[in-house]
């Protein structure tokens, strides 16, 4: 049986993981990172587009919630969705959000999303591997968690925690 928790030392671990990520990334498949801020969901994100041959410097879409990348072997759609938290006076916010993945699953894309957490009640309706990052207390490090919902995010699990254990 494979641990689904692995420990990550340092931000190199973090960059190594969203590699592996990466590489093994299907098309219409959302990856949801969750954590608290500074846990690593953007660098596991740059490293994640990097595998897939994203040449764009991929930043935090904080202010955007949504950046697409189109220069790799799969599109990349990377949406931030702390900053709808202030939107919640409108609806539309959330409705656009979720037109714009829907949209992007649809066209083949990859879709990561950091925050999906913070949107339980969407988020329950999309295949996903969920990548949950926790700080290490006495020591610098992170902890990465993964789950799964769905036979195709469940398959993409079982290869990262193989290649987390090679
Ligand atoms: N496993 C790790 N151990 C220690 N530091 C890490 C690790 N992973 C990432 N970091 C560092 O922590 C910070 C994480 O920032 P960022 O990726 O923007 O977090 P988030 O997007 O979750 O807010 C970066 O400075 C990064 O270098
Ligand atoms: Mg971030």
């Amino acid at each position: 049986m494979l641990a689904k928790t692995v420990h990550l030392n340092d931000a190199e671990a973090t960059r190594k993981l969203g590699m592996l990520i990466g590489e093994n990334l299907e098309p219409g498949l959302v990856v949801a990172l969750l954590g608290d801020l500074g846990a690593g969901k953007t660098t596991l994100t740059q490293a994640l587009a990097a595998a897939l041959g994203i040449k764009e410097m991929v930043s935090s879409p904080t202010f955007l919630m949504l950046s697409e990348y189109h220069s790799g072997r799969l599109p990349l759609f990377h949406f931030d969705l702390y900053r709808l938290q202030e939107d919640m006076q409108s609806p539309s916010a959330l409705f656009q959000m979720k037109s714009d993945m829907d949209e992007a699953l649809l066209s083949n894309s990859v879709v990561v999303v950091e925050w999906l957490n913070l949107w339980e009640d969407f988020a329950a309706d999309y295949e996903q591997l969920r990548v949950e990052l926790r700080y290490l207390s006495g020591s610098n490090g992170r902890e990465a968690t993964f789950s799964a919902s769905g036979p195709r995010a469940q398959a993409l699990l079982d290869r990262i925690t193989a290649g987390c254990h090679a």
